[in-house]
């Protein structure tokens, strides 16, 4: 049985992770079948975007799985770290944008896994939380250092020094999350966000996604620079030729090619 289902509906893939009994915690195997989907993803370039979300009604992820945990020695555990961190990457440098759909405990590797998405929509009864230094360990799979990044570092410490669970609202608040909804609609907004990324010039939105991702982790000058070699590369693509033509023109533009 696969713990980790995929699937795809136009342009848009789901995956979703499967181990509710364990409010699916993230064991090896699906690490690596986590991967196994992104690369995947990587190479279909009918792929636009991805929308990441968890099985059954409680939880999005609770965190690692704490029974693999336990025993690692100082060189096990830098493995396993190593391992988590490296999946998250490919998940936040996959060309296509990903969603995370969220409801329920988001915990540990849980948000560490939704902040290494492009998007976050949550629906109300998400908790969210790095509880790692009450188990003796600090945040293993980017938590440090994403979290900080998209909430500011002093909330981030906050969140991490005292392990303290928030709920939705108050991610919203914060900006951990982009979008509250209510617990029926989580998918349907997911993919009603999916579906209008989906409709956009597929490259420009690759493109874009990492314009932000590289310029973000560099000083101004460089970032900029990175941009304009992206804009640049735009002006290579059929779809910019296309969609400016039909604009002069006062054509009807239909659908973009991703060429
Ligand atoms: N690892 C392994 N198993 C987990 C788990 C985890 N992170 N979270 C939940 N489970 C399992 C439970 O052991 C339990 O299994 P059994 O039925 O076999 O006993 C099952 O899921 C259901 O869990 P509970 O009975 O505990 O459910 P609850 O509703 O009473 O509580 C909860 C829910 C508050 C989320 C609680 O399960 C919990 O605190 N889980 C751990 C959360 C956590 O600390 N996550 C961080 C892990 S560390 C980490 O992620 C490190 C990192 O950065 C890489």
């Amino acid at each position: 049985m696969q713990s980790v289902l995929y699937q795809t509906k136009e342009n848009i893939a789901t995956v979703t992770i499967s181990r509710p009994k364990a409010l699916n915690a993230l064991n090896a195997e699906i690490l690596s079948e986590l991967s196994d989907n992104f690369k995947k993803i990587q190479q279909d370039k009918n792929i636009y975007v991805v929308i990441i979300t968890g099985a059954g009604e409680k939880s999005f992820v609770a965190g690692a799985d704490i029974s693999e945990m336990k025993d690692l020695n100082l060189k096990q555990a830098h493995e396993f770290g190593n391992y988590g961190n490296t999946v998250f990457r490919s998940i936040e440098n996959s060309r296509a944008p990903v969603i995370a759909a969220i409801n329920g405990y988001t915990l540990g590797g849980g948000l560490e896994l939704a902040l290494a998405c492009d998007i976050r929509i949550a629906s109300e009864d998400a908790t969210f939380g790095l509880p790692e230094v009450s188990l003796g360990i600090i945040p293993g799979y980017g938590g440090t250092q994403r979290l900080p990044r998209i909430i500011g570092i002093s909330r981030a410490k906050k969140m991490i020094y005292t392990a303290e669970r928030i709920n939705a609202k108050r991610a919203l608040e914060i900006g951990l999350i982009d979008m509250l909804t209510q617990k029926s609609d989580l998918m349907e907004t997911a993919m009603n966000l999916a579906s209008q990324i989906a409709s956009q010039a597929p490259i420009s939105v690759a493109y874009a996604k990492d314009a932000i991702n590289k310029g973000i982790q560099t000083d101004i000058d460089t970032a900029c620079a990175i941009e304009t070699d992206f804009f640049a590369k735009c002006f290579e693509t059929q779809d910019q030729k296309n969609v400016m033509d039909a604009f002069l023109k006062k054509e009807k533009f239909v659908k973009f090619k991703n060429k």
